[in-house]
């Protein structure tokens, strides 16, 4: 019978015999795969993985403080965190359009993260043992699309790029390569990771890099990140976490408007709520969220984002409006 605690036995067991004594390397993305898969390695090899998180400063508030600290604490895992924040910036300088802006997000988030694994891969070679695994959180619905028998499983980053070269070549641990995402959840609940990892809606890659429309920078992501941590509290006290698929929090940095704020007149920006039901992303709907809800998020963001004078509210269905703006 299927239970989570037979997944977490029988994996457990497969993945001691698929890893021997070698060591093995796990990128965490802030998402729930990459977390389950590396709690289960975990669990059954020990300090025999090394986990690599790439901060992009791309994130939402709190979202490193959740891979840093909870899933640490949870987990025991050895951790290396690579502050990439100013070096992402940099990159995304100047750029404006949101496939420039995927592919530099993309590309960057390799480079960091191949280094890191180097870094890795050296500092274990001088204690006489070898990387010879990459763990991938490749779920069975990406086996099926990508026609994959055993060992046909692409190097899946969280930004899709492609493999890694040559003198990084790992043979992958899949261990969630059965299950479906309402089973990982099941096992990641099992593996006694918290609620916020275990139960995180869809969030893209490149992150905030896309939900700003125009160019990337250190204000502008403060900005969005206040807008976004107040609108995703609200709807969480609100009960809707589990009817919504995600809401995305968009600044339109480039756009302003004239508003009434405190003691004067402001020419502030907007931000978009685009709250959507959806079953697999393909298509959605937008979410009828509370008028009473809408209303709380919005007081409170024009209240305590001083840069944001006008929440609007996306009602556009998939197709024709994407879920992100970008
Ligand atoms: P769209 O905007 O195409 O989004 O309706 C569908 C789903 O995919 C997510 N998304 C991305 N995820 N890298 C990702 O990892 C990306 O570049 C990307 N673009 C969109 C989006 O959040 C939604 O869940």
């Amino acid at each position: 019978t299927w239970t989570p605690g037979n997944v977490v036995a029988d994996q457990v067991e497969a993945i001691r015999e698929q890893v021997g004594d070698a060591r093995v390397i796990c990128g965490l993305s802030g998402g729930v795969d990459s977390a389950v898969a590396a709690a289960l390695v975990q669990r059954a090899v020990g300090d025999q993985l090394t986990c690599v998180f790439v901060d992009h400063g791309l994130l939402r508030a709190g979202e490193v403080e959740q891979v840093e600290r909870d899933f640490v604490a949870s987990t025991g895992v050895r951790l290396v965190t690579v502050d990439a924040r100013d070096r992402f910036l940099a990159a995304l300088a100047g750029q404006t359009d949101p496939e420039d802006k995927r592919k530099t997000i993309g590309r960057e988030f390799i480079r960091v993260f191949e280094q890191a694994a180097r870094d890795v891969v050296a500092e274990s070679g001088a204690h006489g043992e070898e990387v010879r695994f990459l763990v991938q959180g490749t779920l069975y619905p990406d086996v099926v699309e990508s026609g994959g028998g055993e060992g046909a499983a692409n190097i899946k980053s969280h930004h899709n790029v492609g493999g890694l070269p040559d003198d990084l070549q790992f043979e992958l641990v899949e261990p969630l390569r059965r299950l479906f995402k309402d089973e990982v959840r099941a096992v990641g609940l099992e593996l006694g990771l918290p609620e916020a990892i275990v139960w995180r809606q869809p969030f893209p890659g490149p992150g905030l890099g896309i939900r700003i429309i125009g160019e990337v920078t250190h204000e502008r992501l403060e900005v969005l990140r206040a807008a976004d941590a107040i609108a995703r509290t609200e709807l969480t006290a609100a009960g809707l976490d589990r009817d919504i698929w995600q809401c995305p929090v968009v600044l339109l940095a480039d756009i302003r408007s004239v508003g009434v704020q405190g003691d004067g007149r402001t020419y502030g920006h907007p931000v978009v709520l685009r709250p959507v039901s959806s079953e697999d992303a393909m298509t959605a709907d937008w979410t009828r969220v509370p008028y009473d809800v809408l209303a709380r998020i919005s007081t409170r963001i024009t209240n305590e984002v001083p840069e944001v004078n006008r929440v609007v509210l996306d009602v556009t269905s998939k197709p024709p409006g994407t879920i992100e703006w970008e």
